[in-house]
């Protein structure tokens, strides 16, 4: 049964009066303009895909231990290394600050407060560059090849300039998906918010209106990007190359023959190919196919802490979470977003301690219920 929604929080009331990812989610859709919210929260299709990433979670039930004493807890992991305070990485979003004028810088900022990382998407409306001068987050780049390489290449570069500490390429979007509630109310930029990446880049944009300027960027997307373009990717930078957007056995396979580090289960948040299987699914379809070759990381339809719990349980490594976040951004700038991670991670703490864990690396699937096993 599906709890209530909240009710909205009162102007003048706190980010702290929302208790749970539902709310944030409920205050945001108000708030924000109608083809604003229908870009951030649409799907593909018949949205098929968007609805199942987040009822999937919900299928999927828990049989916890008990007994096992989960005074002290703690929720510090890595991913690639990188230590973190709780297993969680801001997805890439574009246009961020048509949500909130704070944009991605609130989302750096809090990031960094809680000691988590961020993945900054090339179409971000702060530059690489004025997030790394303002925060000390620890960051990874969302790339997408561009048909033009040179400007890719540059953005690379830049990124890796910046200090950057991966290159996140998203493999799901040799093309745009079909978006039908956004055909019918399109996104348009307001003037004055930029591509500042692909404009540093070298991206001319002359002659190009901001109302244009998503559909014109999208025009852009190289449909004949192949494995080849990963050794190209190799060869314009060392940094580790993660892919977002891996979903079938046989991929996971030619990615680990790429030495790839690691990759992004992801259907895009249900953005590219309708009836894409579910993200939880296909991690409970794939995990035997990665030998512990390399590090899995579950994007789509996290909007609890359980769900984070039972993706750790499935073998992943972290959960990248977008639209919450986002959601939080658009409620309240680096505030909302810093409230959404508490949200989420005390979610997470307890969720745990009541499966009987108190470290992240004790998380397995023995917590799972498979009905046909
Ligand atoms: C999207 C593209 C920009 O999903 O990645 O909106």
């Amino acid at each position: 049964m599906q709890h209530e929604i909240p009710p909205l929080f009162i102007e003048g009331n706190s980010v702290e009066d929302i208790h749970d990812i539902k709310g944030f989610e409920h205050y945001a859709q108000n708030k924000l303009p109608m083809n604003i919210a229908t870009f951030f929260s649409g799907g593909a299709g018949d949205e098929i895909t968007l609805e199942e990433n987040v009822s999937a979670f919900d299928r999927l039930k828990l049989v916890p231990r008990v007994l096992k004493n989960v005074e002290k807890r703690s929720l510090s992991t890595t991913v690639l290394d990188q230590n973190i305070n709780f297993p969680l990485l801001i997805a890439p979003m574009a246009f961020q600050q048509l949500a909130h004028p704070e944009g991605e810088m609130a989302m750096a900022k809090a990031a960094h407060e809680h000691n988590i990382m961020i993945v900054l998407s090339t179409l971000s409306t702060f530059s690489f560059r004025e997030i790394r001068v303002n925060s000390n987050v620890s960051s990874w780049f969302q790339l997408y090849i561009y048909k033009d390489r040179e400007i890719t290449k540059n953005l690379v570069q830049l990124a890796e300039k910046a200090g950057y500490k991966g290159i996140v390429l998203t493999v799901d979007a040799p093309l745009y998906g079909k978006r039908v509630k956004e055909l019918y109310n399109p996104l348009t930029l307001p003037s004055g918010l930029e591509v500042k990446n692909l404009q540093d880049a070298g991206l001319d944009l002359k002659g190009i209106s901001t109302a244009k300027l998503p559909s014109y960027l999208a025009s852009l997307l190289d449909p004949s990007i192949s494995w080849n373009d990963i050794t190209w990717l190799r060869s314009v930078t060392s940094l580790p190359i993660i892919l977002k957007g891996v979903m079938n056995p046989k991929d996971i396979k030619i990615a680990i023959e790429h030495n790839i580090d690691a990759i992004i289960i992801s259907n895009h948040g249900g953005r590219q190919l309708d009836t894409s299987l579910s993200s939880i699914d296909t991690l409970k379809f794939i995990r035997d196919s990665v030998e512990g070759k390399l590090e899995i990381i579950l994007d789509g339809g996290i909007r609890k802490g359980i769900d984070i719990l039972k993706a750790l349980a499935l073998g992943a490594k972290a959960v990248m979470v977008g639209r919450p976040i986002l959601w939080g951004l658009a409620a309240g700038g680096e505030e909302g977003v810093k409230r959404v991670l508490t949200i989420l991670k005390s979610e997470l703490d307890l969720a745990m301690a009541l499966c009987g864990y108190t470290s992240i690396s004790q998380i397995n699937e023995e917590i799972l219920f498979f009905p046909n096993k």
